[in-house]
């Protein structure tokens, strides 16, 4: 039985149009992500990727189409009412205060941090006492969560931003290009933490040019070739040159035939 005969995606975005001006930047453009699978979204640069994510986080109205969460049709008009809905986005460099402490981090500007009094003033016990027992669940070290978030290393900052990202039962948490920047050794524990964000059941969709990380941790590889769909597959049947191929716009006939078995 297929994954798509089994649940209803978690999230799911159908005929997406965006435009900038006179640039198309995404033009009928479907998604599916399922509760606890990692989706991989591929494409040349320009290919529509990140604003695709903008849409499904809030960020950017589409122009046309529609998203669903949980089967349910929903407006997202800001960041904030898909966070609401449990959809997180990890920005890469702007996601943290590198002046704030790593606890401070986790809890800013959210809802429930206001409960602990007026003025969003934040219990400060209670904030780091939160904030370790996130990051422990999520295997996150760190010399201390009073450390403050310009002491740390690319990959501690990443491993911080997909804390903060889902310490407020996120079920969908998009990445877009997470370990661009990361030295070699810290690459691995940022996809190890996707990996364990799996297995917590969280969707991940995950945007990389770097088809290392694509074949360690996703479920299934997407496509994007100059805004549109271009192909998908499960990992196991595929393999990296064909899907070079698809971020080049070159589709083998294999792949053609899956696409065309998708749709039936
Ligand atoms: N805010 C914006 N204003 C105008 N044009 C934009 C804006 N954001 C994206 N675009 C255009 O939309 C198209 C898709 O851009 P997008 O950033 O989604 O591509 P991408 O696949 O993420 O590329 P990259 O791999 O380089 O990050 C490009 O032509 C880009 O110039
Ligand atoms: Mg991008």
């Amino acid at each position: 039985m297929s994954q798509e005969q089994r649940e209803v995606p978690v999230i799911e975005a159908r005929g997406i149009c965006k435009y900038f001006g006179a640039v198309t930047a995404l033009e009928d453009v479907y998604l599916k992500l399922y509760r606890g699978e990692v989706l991989g979204v591929v494409g040349d640069n320009g290919a529509g990727k990140s604003t695709l994510m903008k849409i499904l986080a809030g960020l950017y109205p589409p122009n046309a189409g529609q998203i669903f969460v949980d089967g349910k049709l929903v407006h997202f008009s800001s960041p904030r009412d898909a966070r609401e809905m449990g959809i997180e986005m990890v920005y890469q460099d702007l996601a943290l205060a590198g002046n704030l402490r790593i606890d401070e981090n986790i809890f800013l500007g959210r809802e429930r941090v206001r409960r602990f009094g007026p003025f969003q003033f934040i219990n400060n016990a209670e904030s780091l006492r939160r904030a370790k027992e996130h990051l422990d669940k999520l295997k996150i070290e760190v010399k201390s969560v009073r450390q403050r978030v310009e002491e740390l290393s690319g990959g501690q900052r990443q491993a911080v931003a997909i804390a903060r990202a889902t310490a407020f039962d996120a079920k969908v948490v998009i990445m877009d290009e997470p370990t661009a920047a990361l030295a070699v050794k810290e690459v691995r524990k940022v996809l190890d933490l996707i990996k364990d964000l799996k297995n917590h059941g969280i969707g991940v969709i995950l945007i990389s040019h770097r088809l290392d990380d694509i074949f360690y941790v996703c479920d299934r590889v997407m496509a994007l070739f100059r805004g549109r769909n271009f192909a998908e597959a499960p990992l196991a049947e595929t393999n990296r040159n064909e899907v070079i191929g698809w971020i080049m716009g070159n589709r083998s006939p294999v792949a053609q035939a899956a696409k065309i078995f998708d749709l039936n």
